[in-house]
């Protein structure tokens, strides 16, 4: 069977982690979550004290920074060299930074080779906001999934209870400005690919969604 390359791209709190890894299992393969590549950038720019906007360091610093992902039983680690900082990228806060400093174009340049390179192999599904438009042009199926903001910002909202709750109505305003920092950034904004398959997931399941995305995966093994 051949190896494929599946990117799923869409806002935050659209399900796009939830229907990845599940997909990157029943498929047996790996699973990169993108996003938290730039909240390792943003964790490791404040524990040196570098503003989201100082290109000079921030650029110094992608070029010492060594984020790889470590599979530890049922969970992936996000390592910065040999620390792991899983733990710490989840805040809002976080979520801010990681929004801001992905729009600096000496961030992105980095990491664009670092997540070509986990690329290589194929066999994987990454997720992210710009993988089907700017790091694999090429890959063999991109979905684009997406959801109102009301049912994102519920889904974080509850994801957030675990972590470090939040009123609904922060999470919301949050999730509405870093939509909009995404989207209108120059450098690589949130969009669906020309070709990239669309996905609603407001009012379906992940099983649903992962159901409508494996169809389409099976046609592309079907057409080898
Ligand atoms: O998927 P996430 O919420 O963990 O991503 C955090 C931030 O990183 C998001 O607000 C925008 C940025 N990001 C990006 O610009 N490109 C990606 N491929 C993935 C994330």
């Amino acid at each position: 069977m051949r190896k494929l390359l599946i990117t799923i791209d869409g806002p935050a709190g659209a399900g796009k982690t939830t229907v990845s890894k599940a997909l990157a299992d029943r498929l047996g393969y790996i699973y990169v979550d993108t996003g938290a590549l730039y909240r390792g950038v943003a964790y490791e720019a404040r524990a040196a004290g570098i503003s989201t906007d100082d290109d000079q360091n921030l650029e110094k610093l992608c070029q010492r920074l060594n984020l790889k992902f470590v599979n530890r039983g049922a969970g992936t680690l996000l390592m910065s060299g040999n620390t792991n900082i899983t733990d710490f990228i989840r805040t809002p806060e976080m979520s801010m930074m990681a929004s801001a400093v992905s729009a600096r174009s000496v961030v992105r340049q980095a990491l664009l080779e670092v997540q070509r390179k986990m690329g290589e192999q194929k066999s994987a599904v990454f997720e992210g906001r710009d993988m089907g438009t700017v790091v694999f042009p090429d890959a063999d199926i991109k979905f684009f999934l997406t959801a109102d903001l009301k049912a994102r910002a519920s889904r974080r909202y509850q994801e957030l209870a675990n972590i470090k709750p939040q009123p609904l109505e922060e999470v919301e305003k949050d999730m509405k400005r870093r939509d909009e920092n995404d989207s209108s950034r120059h450098i690589a904004p949130l969009k669906p690919a020309a070709d990239a398959v669309l996905i609603d997931s407001s009012h379906i399941s992940a099983e649903a969604v992962i159901e409508k995305m494996m169809t389409h995966i099976q046609q592309a093994f079907d057409r080898d």
